[in-house]
Parts: structure tokens; C-alpha cells; sequence
């Protein structure tokens, strides 16, 4: 009888319990009437009466801590009823592993950008988004009622009462980086300027409030249209691949004359026709001109010494063409469906 009290005893202390199941085994096997031990009391009037005292005790000790143990288990049990997980927990199971996110769409696109301009001997400028009519249409050659300043669907920024200041605005292109470029260092000057920009238009797969752009500068001696096509040739070709074709279509922009925009062969169609180039074979990448001289005069820069040329593109319309993303829309909802697409990139 003792030895077999010390065995169950043994039992008791190393029966493992993790979940639900295994305490009601537990509680079948050790507590209760029924159980061994149940059965040992059952046979304590066999044993010999001088021991029976002390087996009685010994038993009972069994008892007790088969009690413990069943209510210990069972406290924990309901504690953690709602996270069985953390009870059932597998140290054995590989790790979950570690998600890392990846480069935006954008990001990736506008560092291609600079690097293909950086090896150009092109530097980097930048300047703000909330800007002065000035530096955004009057010292690009807007005149007061042009039109084009209408084209630009302006957002104005509220003075502290609600009141609209009719001077200060989000800025509608990265232009007005080139004033403040002209107007703080001396020709001869090549920058780009990547930057973000707004135009009060409703959001579609099409159009969107906020945009990136990069807008080139050069002005030198001697700058000529030549040089101007050049540079967007070769910067078309090191982006989209050697294969592809560009034509400058005349344009107008109130900063440069004359003006040109530039479209590249359609890449989701190869220039056969599709509805992403309007079946004209052509998609249209950058504008860009010679900049005006009265731009020049308006930046402090003898229009009669220096020349220059000034190209602004989209970096979401470029991004769309080299991926073939057709929704504007994407590139700010953060769904990591779209995003995760670009790992590795
Ligand atoms: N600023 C023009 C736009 O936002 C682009 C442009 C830049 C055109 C420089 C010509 C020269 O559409």
C-alpha cells in the first residue's frame, strides 16, 4: 500500500496538465471517489490496524495535493480561458518571421530620377511647399489675369479668422524652386528639384491633389534648345530602356518660349495603340521650354548673357508608365497588397 501511495504520489506531482482536457483527466484519474486514489481509501480497512493510522495519513497527504494541484490548475485555467493560446504555447515551433516593409513605388522611382540627373552634373535644390504668389506665378511670367493660373486650380491658405489670403498658396509645381535658385546664386546653374506639390482637383484614378514632381534647371552661356533635348533624351532612354522613342510636341508654358512637351513611345502597348495613349502610341512624360527672358530679368539674370532651359515631370505619371499602375489612387491608400509588390525593387 505505501509503495504503491508513493508512486501515485509521484504521479500526481509529474502529470503534466497544458490544457482543458488534460486537467478533467487529471480530475478522473487522481480526484474524486472514483479515482485511484478514491480506490486506496477503499482498500485502507485491509491494511493492518497498527499501520493503518499512519497509512491513513500518508493517503490523505496524497489526497490533498492531488486537491491542489487539480484547484491550482484549474484557477490558472479560467484565468487565462480567453488566451489559450498563451497555455498551449509551442516553444518547438519555428519563429514567425520578422516582416520588413518595402520601398515606396515613389521613393524608388524619384532616387532613379535624381541618380540619372546627379551623373548629368545636376545638384539638388529644394524649397517650400507653402509658398508666395510671387515665387509660384508672378516671377514665373503669369500675368495677373492669366488664364494659366486658373489651369493651376489653386489651394489658398487661410489667414488665422478663416479670412483666404489671395497671396500665400500651396504650391502648384516645383517652379517655384527655380525663382529662388535664379534669385540666390549666380549662372551658371544646373539643378533638379524633386518635390511635392498641390492642385485643387477632385481625386480620381487620374487626378490627385498632391503630386511629386522634378523640375530641371540649366542656365549658362550658351544654352541651347539642342541641350535641352538632349538631356531629356538621354534621361528618357537610362529610364524606360534604350528601345524607347521621343518627340517634342510644341506647347505652351508662360515661363518658357519656346516650349515643348515630351512624350516617350508607349510602353504598355510599344506605340501600337492602347487605351493608356489614347491609341496615339504616344504618352506624354515632362514639359519643359527655353526659360523666358523675362523670367531671367525677373530673377536678376542677364537675359542677354545667359540662356536656359527648364523641364518639370510628374514622378507618379513616370511611375505608372514604368510599372504599369493605372490608378492614381494607390500610390496613397497604403494598401501593403500594392506596396508589397515592390520588395526588391
Ligand atoms: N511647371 C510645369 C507644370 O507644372 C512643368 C514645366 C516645368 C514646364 C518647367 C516647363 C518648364 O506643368
Amino acid at each position: 500500500m505505501q509503495e504503491k501511495i508513493k508512486e501515485i504520489t509521484q504521479q500526481v506531482a509529474d502529470y503534466q496538465i497544458d490544457n482543458k482536457e488534460q486537467l478533467e483527466a487529471f480530475r478522473i484519474a487522481y480526484v474524486g471517489r472514483k479515482s485511484v486514489i478514491g480506490e486506496l481509501f477503499d482498500g485502507l480497512k485491509e491494511v493492518a490496524q497498527e499501520d493503518r493510522r499512519a497509512v491513513g495519513q500518508e493517503l490523505n497527504a496524497l489526497k490533498n495535493a492531488a486537491q491542489a494541484k487539480f484547484d491550482e490548475f484549474q484557477t490558472l485555467m479560467e484565468a487565462t480561458a480567453d488566451k489559450s493560446v498563451a497555455v498551449e504555447f509551442d516553444l518547438t515551433l519555428p519563429v514567425i518571421p520578422n516582416t520588413l516593409g518595402s520601398v515606396h513605388p515613389l521613393t524608388v522611382v524619384r532616387a532613379r530620377i535624381i541618380e540619372i540627373f546627379e551623373k548629368m552634373g545636376f545638384s539638388l535644390s529644394d524649397g517650400p511647399e507653402i509658398e508666395s504668389d510671387f515665387y509660384n506665378f508672378t516671377a514665373l511670367n503669369f500675368a495677373e489675369n492669366h488664364p494659366a493660373r486658373e489651369m493651376q486650380d489653386t489651394f489658398f491658405i487661410e489667414k488665422k479668422g478663416g479670412e483666404v489670403a489671395d497671396d500665400i498658396l500651396l504650391r502648384t509645381h516645383t517652379s517655384n524652386v527655380q525663382v529662388r535658385l535664379m534669385q540666390n546664386q549666380k549662372p551658371p546653374l544646373r539643378a533638379i528639384m524633386p518635390g511635392r506639390v498641390y492642385r485643387n482637383e477632385a481625386i480620381s484614378a487620374r487626378a490627385h491633389c498632391l503630386f511629386h514632381q522634378v523640375e530641371g534647371l540649366y542656365v549658362d552661356k550658351n544654352v541651347g534648345f539642342k541641350d535641352l533635348k538632349d538631356t531629356l533624351f538621354h534621361f528618357a532612354k537610362e529610364m524606360f530602356g534604350q528601345d524607347t522613342k521621343v518627340r517634342y510636341r510644341p506647347s505652351y508654358f508662360p515661363f518658357t518660349e519656346p516650349s515643348a512637351e515630351i512624350d516617350i513611345t508607349c510602353l504598355i502597348c510599344k506605340g501600337k495603340g492602347c487605351n493608356v495613349c489614347k491609341y496615339s502610341g504616344w504618352v506624354e512624360i515632362a514639359g519643359s521650354g527655353m526659360v523666358d527672358p523675362n523670367v531671367l530679368e525677373l530673377c536678376g539674370i542677364d537675359s542677354k548673357e545667359y540662356t536656359g532651359f527648364a523641364f518639370g515631370m510628374g514622378i507618379e505619371r513616370i511611375t505608372m508608365l514604368k510599372y504599369g499602375i493605372k490608378d492614381l489612387r494607390l500610390f496613397t491608400e497604403n494598401d501593403v497588397r500594392f506596396l508589397r509588390q515592390f520588395d526588391g525593387v
